[in-house]
């Protein structure tokens, strides 16, 4: 199988130059000018448009059974969503109740996954346990290819841990060379501040906030970063989406922890207004941690610019608006938190980061591929455009214009939150490993196509923990 790529501007985290590229079977072959094909090469004219490295995100849920629901997508839908919308691989939270052990955990997301996804996958092992049996089983988990897990320092009774599993969690991965990936919020300050709003008769989604305000979110992130300097593990803050979090994060930073940010398109793009809609409308952007005050967009922004955040992700968790959102009709912390927005990222952080003029070309793909690949184990064979790099790209056509509506969309949610939102540009071919998956904005890939990516550890870092 062979697909020549000619004329596009090629842009990657570091260069941008006008060249053809020729994939055979699933990695890059030749990058050049004037390039020939052998016969029966696919040829597709990129003339007048960019050809970036497939996207990545980082933080995703397809599978997730949660606040007494289950998230929409499947791998069919969502994998389909992720490439229309220019994204060649996905990480997912595997996220098992504590009641599982992490092996049944483990093997209940890859089922879901298997031979159902249409984009490379893969993912953070949920740590929502830890004894003396979850030990061994992540070292097993480890060796397969899983070389990040995932804490929840919030959402205390579901998939929280306590400190003294944080602690042997974080000891674990500094040994194995694994990247502890966190949802920072002080669950304690939660839990007693919803009790407290409830107690008041104020149940309405715009409570949501209240009760998780950016103090809750920046002592999260203290927490984690105090215990990942005790014990040296690699850390990486999962949907940052305030000034006071990234501070602490910084702070800890120049101190010398291991800590790299990702912030959401949502935290980007839309603030705690939005959660304040009336009539309920506001449960459609009930997230946790919370929408914020719309002066968080600049820092992020700008936390993007100046490299102080390394990643944009998603945070994809659809629930319907109409069937599941309700179960918090009367009770604000009962509504199924997230806002689904697997196949709007790239064009959003286009339309609002590089159209506008916030971040430049190499930032938004630095920000929404190269890191996460390098953060996770996965560069240079995805993340980038260079030979032997697996064929993941994407031919951005940056003269369309479209509008975002739930009814067009492929994500299986019954809203959009940026529902009648123009953009600027689109993903118009999009490959997987050298085979095209999207081509004029369609699906047209192949369900069973995505490969489960089994990632290498860090090297063990040589200096000591405190
Ligand atoms: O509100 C959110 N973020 N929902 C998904 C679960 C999580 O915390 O990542
Ligand atoms: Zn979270
Ligand atoms: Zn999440």
């Amino acid at each position: 199988m062979t697909l020549l790529i000619k004329n596009g501007e090629i842009v990657t985290a570091s260069d941008r130059y006008t060249a053809d590229i020729l994939c055979v079977g699933d990695t890059i072959a030749q990058i050049g000018r004037e390039l020939t094909a052998p016969a029966g090469t696919e040829v597709i004219d990129a003339t007048g448009k960019f050809v970036f490295p497939g996207f990545i995100d980082p933080h995703v849920h397809i599978y997730l059974p949660f606040m007494g629901t289950y998230s929409k997508d499947t791998y069919e839908t969502g994998s389909k969503a992720a490439l229309i919308g220019g994204t060649t691989t996905l990480i997912e939270m595997c996220c098992p109740a504590r009641s599982m052990s992490a092996e049944e955990g483990f093997e209940l997301w890859l089922a879901q996954a298997e031979g159902k996804s249409a984009c490379d996958f893969s993912f953070h092992l949920g740590v929502t346990r830890f004894d003396d049996a979850t030990e061994a089983q992540l070292r097993a988990i480890v060796r397969r290819g899983v070389s990040s897990f995932k804490v929840f320092l919030a959402y205390k009774g579901a998939f929280g841990i306590d400190d003294t599993e944080l602690y042997r969690t974080l000891k674990l991965a500094a040994e194995l060379g694994v990247v502890v990936t966190a949802h920072c919020e002080n669950e304690t300050l939660i839990a007693e501040r919803q009790k407290e709003l409830l107690a008041a008769g104020k149940i309405d989604p715009a409570q949501h906030h209240e009760s998780r305000p950016p103090t809750v979110e920046a002592e999260g992130v203290h927490h984690l970063l105090t215990f990942a300097e005790l014990t040296g593990a690699s850390t990486y803050i999962v949907h940052l989406s305030c000034r006071e979090a990234l501070a602490e994060a910084v702070r800890a930073r120049q101190r010398g922890v291991r800590v790299a940010v990702e912030t959401l398109i949502q935290y980007l793009l839309l603030d705690k207004s939005y959660a304040e809609r009336p009539d309920f409308e506001g449960a459609k952007y009930v997230m946790s941690p919370p929408l914020r005050d719309r002066s968080n967009q600049a820092v992020l922004w700008h936390g993007l610019r100046d490299g102080l955040i390394q990643t944009v992700a998603t945070d994809h968790a659809p629930f319907d608006f109409v069937r599941q959102k309700p179960l918090g009709r009367e009770d604000f912390t009962k509504i199924p938190n997230g806002i689904p927005s697997l196949e709007d990222r790239i064009t959003l952080l286009y339309t609002h980061g590089v159209a506008a003029g916030r971040i430049d070309l190499h930032t938004f793909v630095d920000v929404a591929s190269t890191q996460a690949a390098k953060q996770f184990g996965l560069f240079p064979r995805k993340g980038t455009i260079q030979l032997g790099a697996d064929a993941d790209l994407v031919v951005f056509d940056p003269k369309h214009r479209g509008v975002i509506s739930a009814k067009t969309q492929a994500m299986n949610v019954d809203y959009s939150a940026f529902e009648g939102w123009p953009i600027q540009g689109r993903p118009d071919v999009v490959t997987v490993r050298g085979e095209v998956a999207v081509r004029d904005g369609k699906f047209v890939g192949r369900i069973g196509r995505g490969q489960f990516l089994a990632r290498p550890t860090r090297s063990v870092p040589s200096a000591p923990a405190r």
